[in-house]
């Protein structure tokens, strides 16, 4: 190998190796992430200037009781599931959007659409956050494939 090219090879390898190594130096345990998830989900307001009916400010949690762990009810009055096994049914067929969206997806139009706020990016620590904290409590959970019923 032309000795130019191999050593450019070497220093990409080395900066490459180096990702992980860095990303190493700031550990995040799964526990960790549920806990700061559960905080976002009860507090995060994600910019939004909406207000609920009783002038808190909206977070997940006003939609989704208890933390998500018993049924959704809208500021009107409508009921929906709880998201005790959602993390278990993404990705699944859409019938607004017409596709079949994660849920990621899924969390993104919540927070455009229900909280009218700025969604998280995709991939980013927000999200995997939520995700996690999600994933915390559909843990050993039967899976509805239509939600839980409760
Ligand atoms: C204004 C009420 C409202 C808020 C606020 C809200 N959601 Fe939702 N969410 C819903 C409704 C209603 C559904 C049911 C699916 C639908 O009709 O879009 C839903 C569905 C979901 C689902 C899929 C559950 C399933 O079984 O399909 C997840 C996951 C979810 N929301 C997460 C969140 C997270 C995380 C937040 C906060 C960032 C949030 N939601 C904020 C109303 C809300």
């Amino acid at each position: 190998m032309n000795k130019k090219i191999a050593v450019a090879l070497t220093a990409v390898c080395a900066s490459l190796s180096a990702l992980p190594a860095h990303a190493a130096s700031h550990p995040q345990t799964f526990a960790a992430a549920v806990k700061a998830g559960e905080h976002i989900f009860m507090t995060g307001t994600f910019g939004s200037r909406e207000r609920t009916n009783n002038g808190k400010p909206m977070t997940c949690d006003t939609c989704h009781i208890d933390g998500g762990r018993t049924m959704g009810r809208l500021p009107n009055g409508k009921r929906f599931p709880s998201l005790m096994n959602a993390v278990a049914i993404f990705p699944r067929y859409n019938p607004r959007m017409h596709k079949v969206i994660t849920i990621e997806t899924q969390i993104r139009a919540c927070v455009h659409n229900g909280l009218m706020g700025r969604a998280p990016a995709y991939g980013s620590q927000t999200m995997t956050d939520l995700v996690s904290y999600l994933a915390s409590i559909a843990r050993g959970q039967r899976v509805e494939p239509n939600g839980m019923p409760h």
